[in-house]
């Protein structure tokens, strides 16, 4: 059979950025900001954008371009020895992350119909009804049930191919995205409260970043290679279906220009939300958000639907990179096992319903996953990866991006040492604090956890 390409750039471009902009933007960078103090985290992570997450897309996107292949094919055919192997960690990766993802946007899901029911005073007369309201939603039967819906939607799309599946998917959900989100920030702004958060959100404070680096440099990073969907081989399959060559580092810069748009302008959101209803950002937690915007939308004007908007909105971001990570496996399954579309996207996408289904009973389940893919399994796939074209290809890197735009000179040197020193240099020492802080949690919360049953 021959392998599909993409039908439009504007297909793949907003293919790349509809991975991108996801729950990381949303849901995790807002509270990862606020932990990190605000401003001094949005500066920090905008230097980690430009310099390390534009050089690292590219190293995805000539390994898919130049082998279209799936990335376990990919290494295979451009590597030897132990690199036959690596591109399995990306099919395991994958599954980790798709299994919680999927529990986390059924909970947007839900929070969109609950708004359109019931409106959200009932789980807002205080802050336990909040929580409360929270737990009814992120465990049990709905939670389960939310979860099989949303990979019911996903491997519906990607059952259906590039061209008639992701990329007319894409083609509606972007831009829905990007409407939404303005008009949401556009409301945002007539709120009272905003100057405030504006002024939290936006005027960083240098001794902050000094005395917190060793905390915000690898949450900036980690935040950076997640938010571009770096470090599982996304962008290696999706660049592995252009069926011309175009110039990757002008997609590039759209794609990662977009995702940071958009990352920043969800801050312009949230903030004025929190404000508004007198929290304070960055309590931190994964529920922190939807218990703290309940709140707020009981209290801002026209609340209850500027609430259905943007959970709506949230669950269509997250739909959008769901399906991006579907696709690396089922992809594996179709090019490696000779496997049809149909039955590779559906075996896969109940396997990973399955493996989803402890989340829906604790939540500890998504910490111990979470963490995991986040703090350790991305970040060795992005330092493979690294190595491997800083390293083992450079050459041919080169030579493959330099197709569609021509002869780089000092540029294309630029690069590949950038990708050798400082991008495998970061990944390094956040893999390092990821693996450190992954066995606290597991000897420290889950082994409490553990201990109680
Ligand atoms: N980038 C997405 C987000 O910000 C999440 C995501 C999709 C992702 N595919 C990925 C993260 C692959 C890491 C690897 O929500």
């Amino acid at each position: 059979m021959v392998r599909e390409t993409w039908a439009t750039r504007v297909g793949f471009i907003l293919a790349a950025v509809g991975s991108a902009v996801g729950l990381g933007n949303i849901w995790r960078f807002p509270f990862v900001t606020g932990q990190e103090g605000g401003s001094a985290f949005l500066l920090v992570y905008l230097l980690f954008i430009a310099l390390i997450g534009f050089p690292a897309i590219l190293v995805e996107f000539v390994i898919g371009r130049r082998t279209k292949l799936n990335p376990v094919g990919a290494l295979r055919e451009l590597g030897s020895g132990l690199w036959n192997h690596v591109g399995w960690l990306f099919v395991i990766t994958g599954f980790v992350i798709l299994s919680y993802y999927s529990v986390v946007a059924g909970w947007f899901l839900r929070y969109t119909l609950i708004g359109i029911t019931d409106g959200y005073a009932a789980g807002a007369a205080s802050p336990e009804a909040a929580g409360a309201l929270f737990g009814s939603v992120a465990t049990g039967l709905d939670s389960l049930l939310f979860h099989a819906i949303f990979m019911a939607i996903v491997i519906g799309i990607i059952a259906a191919g590039v061209r008639s599946g992701i990329e007319i998917a894409v083609k509606v959900m972007v831009p829905a995205i990007v409407v939404l989100l303005v008009g949401l920030a556009a409301y945002g702004f007539t709120l009272d409260a905003s100057t405030e958060a504006y002024a939290y959100y936006l005027s960083p404070d240098f001794g902050v970043i000094l005395e917190n680096w060793t905390s915000i440099l690898p949450a900036a990073a980690g935040q950076a290679f997640f938010t571009l969907s770096l470090g599982m081989g996304v962008m290696i399959t999706y660049a592995s279906y252009l069926g011309e060559d175009r110039n990757l580092a002008e997609d590039a810069g759209v794609i990662v220009g977009l995702d940071t748009l958009i990352a920043v302008v969800v801050g312009f959101v949230v903030f004025p939300f929190l404000f508004a209803a007198g929290l304070s950002p960055g309590d931190g937690g994964a529920g922190e958000i939807f218990v703290s915007l309940t709140v707020a939308f009981t209290e801002i004007p026209a609340g209850r639907f500027i609430g259905v908007v943007f959970f709506g909105m949230v669950g269509i971001a997250a739909l959008s990179s769901a399906i991006s990570i579907l696709e690396v496996v089922t992809s594996y399954l179709i090019d490696e096992r000779d496997l049809d579309r149909v039955p590779a996207a559906a075996s896969i996408g109940v396997a990973i319903f399955l493996l989803g289904i402890p989340v829906t009973i604790d939540l500890v389940f998504l910490d111990l996953l979470d963490k995991f893919a986040d703090d350790v399994l991305l970040v060795l796939g992005a330092l493979l990866l690294s190595v491997f074209v800083g390293w083992v290809v450079p050459e041919l890197a080169r030579d493959e991006l330099e197709k569609g735009i021509g002869d780089l000179g000092r540029l294309g040197t630029a690069w590949i040492w950038i990708v050798r020193i400082p991008i495998i240099a970061v990944v390094f020492i956040s893999l390092y604090l990821g693996v450190v802080e992954y066995v606290d949690f597991l000897t420290d919360d889950f082994a409490a956890w553990l201990a109680a049953r």
